[in-house]
């Protein structure tokens, strides 16, 4: 008999725009919260701790402007303590750095809650949970667990990432921490109730929301929630 992992907080649904349209950012961003997502996931990449290149903090300043949104930038990036500011004075309110990124993970959440953001570790299929976040605990607001190699949308979910989901959520109960759990790569319709049960409180989905009908496939992904959550 597993424990009840559910998350304390209600399950936020957070569009990719890696998936949307580069040359339409702004109306596919509204598309994606006038349907009911929560806020926009902006995945930064720098062609070095992933080979392709993305976008920086201009184009989410200028996202914010338009929208007025919430957003959370994933920092696949090698160094963050560089970038760390420019996506804060971007209107980021949310900022997450992976764990294999730097060697001074401590310090870098420690910048990114004086600039007045969330603060988040991103880990990789491959990194370990306790021994990666035990000592950083204080100073987290989130923790995202990569259920696919970051890099690329539209791949295959990673099922080992779910026991990885629970034993994150075993730990922020223990240090009764109220960070948020977030998962990130893979994640549908079919996949998120069960990521839910496993502790996940933020779902990021890219082609899950873009392909197809956006208002559709909120809706799916909010049928889902609620079976798990008002159940
Ligand atoms: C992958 C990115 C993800 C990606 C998810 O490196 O961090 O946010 O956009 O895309 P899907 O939902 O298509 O797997
Ligand atoms: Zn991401």
């Amino acid at each position: 008999m597993t424990m009840n992992q559910i998350s304390p907080h209600p399950v936020r649904i957070l569009p990719s725009l890696l998936a949307a349209d580069f040359a339409n950012l702004g109306p596919d961003a509204k598309r994606a919260l006038d349907a009911g997502a929560y806020g926009l996931h902006a995945d930064i990449m720098d062609g070095q701790f992933v080979p392709p290149i993305t976008y920086g903090a201009d184009v989410v300043k200028a996202i914010i402007n338009v929208t007025g949104a919430w957003v959370d930038a994933h920092l696949m990036i090698e160094d963050p303590d560089k970038q760390v500011l420019a996506f804060a004075s971007a209107g980021a309110k949310a900022i997450t750095i992976h764990a294999e990124a730097t060697p001074h993970l401590h310090r870098v959440l420690g910048m990114i809650r004086d600039a007045g953001c969330e603060a988040g570790v991103a880990l990789n299929p491959a990194t370990p949970v306790t021994a990666t976040l035990q000592h950083v605990m204080p100073l987290l607001d989130r923790v995202l667990i990569m259920t696919v190699n970051p890099g690329w949308g539209g791949q295959k979910f990673i099922h080992e990432g779910l026991g990885k989901v629970s034993e994150v959520a075993q730990l922020l109960r223990s240090f009764n921490s109220m960070a948020r759990l977030q998962v990130d790569g893979g994640v549908t319709p079919d996949n998120a109730a069960e990521l839910i049960r496993h502790g996940a409180d933020e779902l990021v989905a890219g082609s899950a929301i873009y392909r197809g009908d956006v208002e559709a496939n909120i809706a799916a992904f909010q049928k889902q929630i609620d079976s798990v959550q008002l159940a």
